[in-house]
């Protein structure tokens, strides 16, 4: 009997370790309201430190957008950025990718641009990316299902007027 329960126990750890996220799965209630009104708020874990420090200081042209914040605002975001950056989670997956994918002297505020991101997307047909339905690769929630639960497999795409991703 307790060898089945010991079976079990290792079984079930396997299967945990197995389904971790591909970046650390973060909420924060100040950044979801003031970084996701526009699109998803963009887990902490798919850039660096010093991609999220550049994109919070160009935060009154941010990709043609108005995206300031008051100053104490400005503070927590910073900080939540900060903490949970790609770089300080090198035991998820993606994380690790993306930080290992860009060049030394580069700092990338598009996760769409970092060397790792773009080489993953390269199959995909343009008009599928262009469609008035996703609107640019920055739109991830448009193709992964899974976005919400910090999941971006490719098991779990499915692409508007294309469907489902077989590999
Ligand atoms: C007023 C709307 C607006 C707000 C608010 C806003 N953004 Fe954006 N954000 C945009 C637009 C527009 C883009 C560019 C999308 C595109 O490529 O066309 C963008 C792109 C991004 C990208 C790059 C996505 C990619 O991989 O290409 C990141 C990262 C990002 N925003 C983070 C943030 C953070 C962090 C905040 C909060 C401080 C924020 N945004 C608030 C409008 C906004
Ligand atoms: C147009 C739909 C679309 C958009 C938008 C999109 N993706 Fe993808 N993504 C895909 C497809 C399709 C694949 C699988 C490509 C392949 O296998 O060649 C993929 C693969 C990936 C992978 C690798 C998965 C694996 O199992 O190897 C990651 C990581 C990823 N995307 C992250 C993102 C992030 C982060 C964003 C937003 C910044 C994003 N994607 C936006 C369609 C999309």
């Amino acid at each position: 009997m307790r060898t089945l329960i010991l079976l079990i126990f290792i079984n079930l750890s396997l299967f945990s370790a197995s389904a971790k996220k591909d970046v650390p799965l973060v909420t924060n209630e100040v950044y979801s309201n003031e970084c996701g009104s526009c699109h998803f708020a963009y887990f902490p874990g798919l850039l660096p430190e010093n991609s999220w420090k550049k994109l919070m200081a160009e935060l009154e042209n941010h990709f043609g957008d108005d995206a300031t914040v008051d100053e104490q605002t400005f503070q927590t975001l910073t900080k939540f950025l900060n903490e949970n950056s790609a770089e300080k989670n090198m035991n998820y997956k993606r994380s690790r990718k993306i930080v290992q994918s860009i060049p030394k002297d580069e700092v990338y505020i598009a996760i769409s641009k970092t060397p790792y991101i773009h080489k993953k997307h390269k199959k995909i047909k343009k008009h599928l990316i262009t469609q008035k339905e996703v609107k640019g690769l920055f739109n991830c929630t448009a193709c992964h299902q899974s976005t919400k639960k910090a999941i971006f497999n490719d098991d779990d795409v499915d692409i508007p007027n294309y469907g489902k991703w077989e590999d």
